[in-house]
C-alpha cells in the first residue's frame, strides 16, 4: 500500500514504498502499469522512490510524510482477529472516505451505494461501472485505511473465470486490495480460484441482498435449523481461502459460534457485539439515509435532519433578498494591498 509521500510535483507524486509491496503497490493500488513508474534509485534495504502519475494515486493531496498509519493488507487485518476490533464504514466518494480514513481499519465500497445515492429500491440494478467509478473515488480519500469494493450482482456468479475478469478490472481500476462478494458454500470454489490468482476475497453470508428475492425479504438470518447451514457456509468460505467474512442480520449467538470457530475476522453488520469487527453504512449511521433505519443501526448523527434545517434557511434567505450579503459580494475596486 502507499506508505508515506516525501514530495509533491505538480504532475506526479513521489512515493516511498516497502520493497515487500512495491509491485502490489505499483499494478494493484494504484491500478496503473510499469509504464507509469519510474524507479529513482535502488540501494540495499532502501526503500526506492516511485514517481506516480497524480491522477493515478489513492493518497490525498494533504497527505504527508506525518501520517499517522499505513494501510493495513488483509493479511494484517487477519492478524488483528482476538486482538483489536476490526473498524469499518463503507464510503462511495471522496470527502466522505477522507472523512474516516484515520479512524477505519478498512474502507468498503458497497454495493448499497445503488440504493444509498442512486435511490434504487435494491442492489440489484448495480453495475461494474458505478462500483469502478465510486471505488475511484473512495480510493482518492484513503491513505490509511484498506480499500475493499463490492462485486456487484451478475459479476461474479456464473463461475470463478468471470468472478476473476471483474475482479482484476476493478483491482486494477480502483486500486481496491480486495473484493467482496456474497455467497457461502456455492462460491467456495470460486473464491478458491481467486485467492490462488491474487484476488484477496472477503466474503459475506448471512442476509446477501443480491439474493433479496429468493431469501424472501430482508429477514433474519440462520435462526433455528438454519443456523447449521450458515455455519457451514462460514467454514466453506474460510477453507477456501476468504481472509474475513461479513455476517448480516444473522442472531448473535449464531456469530459467537462462528466467530470462535473460524480462525479469519468476522465483520459484523446485524450481528452483534462478538463479532472480531463492525461494519455500517456511513448514510446510515450518520442519519444521511432516513428512507428507513434497520434495528442494527444506530444513528451516532443527524445530519441528514441538519442539512434539511440549512438548506430551508438559504431558501428563505434567497428569497427574502437577505443573502447575498456584502460579505460575499465582490466590489468593482480591486483592494488595497
Ligand atoms: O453493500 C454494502 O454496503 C454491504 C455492507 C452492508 C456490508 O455489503
Amino acid at each position: 500500500m502507499v506508505l508515506q509521500t516525501v514530495s509533491q510535483k505538480k504532475s506526479r507524486r513521489v512515493l516511498r514504498q516497502r520493497p515487500r509491496v512495491i509491485w502490489h503497490g505499483l499494478i494493484t493500488f494504484c491500478g496503473i502499469g510499469p509504464r507509469h513508474l519510474f524507479l529513482t534509485h535502488w540501494r540495499g534495504d532502501k526503500r526506492p522512490d516511485i514517481h506516480v502519475p497524480d491522477e493515478f494515486c489513492q493518497a490525498p493531496k494533504t497527505m504527508s510524510a506525518t501520517a499517522k498509519k499505513t494501510a493495513p493488507l488483509p493479511d494484517d487485518i487477519v492478524a488483528m482477529k482476538g486482538k483489536a476490533p476490526i473498524v469499518s464504514l463503507t464510503a462511495y466518494t471522496t470527502p466522505m472516505a477522507r472523512l474516516m480514513d484515520e479512524a477505519c481499519d478498512f474502507v468498503l465500497v458497497g454495493d448499497s451505494v445503488g440504493m444509498v445515492l442512486h435511490g434504487m429500491h435494491s442492489t440489484l440494478g448495480v453495475t461494474m461501472d458505478m462500483m469502478v467509478m465510486h471505488g475511484k473515488a473512495v480510493a482518492r480519500g484513503l491513505s490509511q485505511a484498506m480499500l475493499v469494493i463490492d462485486m456487484p450482482f451478475g459479476s461474479y456468479e456464473e463461475g470463478p473465470d468471470q468472478a476473476f475478469r471483474n475482479a482484476a478490472t476493478i483491482m486494477r481500476e480502483t486500486g481496491a486490495a480486495a473484493i467482496k462478494l456474497e455467497g457461502g458454500t456455492h462460491m467456495a470454489e470460486t473464491i478458491a480460484f481467486l485467492v490462488t490468482r491474487g484476488v484477496p476475497v472477503m466474503a459475506h453470508i448471512g442476509l446477501t441482498p443480491q439474493s433479496i428475492n429468493t431469501l424472501g425479504g430482508y429477514k433474519v438470518q440462520g435462526r433455528d435449523d438454519a443456523g447449521e447451514a450458515l455455519l457451514k457456509d462460514a467454514h466453506a468460505v474460510a477453507d477456501a481461502g476468504a481472509f474475513s467474512i461479513v455476517l448480516e442480520k444473522v442472531p448473535a449467538t449464531l456469530a459467537d459460534k462462528i466467530t470462535a470457530e473460524i480462525a479469519i475476522p468476522t465483520i459484523g453488520i446485524g450481528a452483534g457485539a462478538g463479532c472480531d469487527g463492525q461494519i455500517l453504512v456511513v448514510d446510515d449511521m450518520l442519519g444521511l439515509f432516513t428512507a428507513f433505519k434497520p434495528k442494527f443501526v444506530k444513528r451516532f448523527a443527524t445530519l441528514g435532519d441538519d442539512a434539511k434545517v440549512a438548506i430551508e434557511a438559504y431558501a428563505e434567505e434567497v428569497r427574502a433578498r437577505s443573502f447575498p450579503a456584502s460579505e460575499h459580494t465582490f466590489s468593482d475596486k480591486a483592494p488595497s494591498r
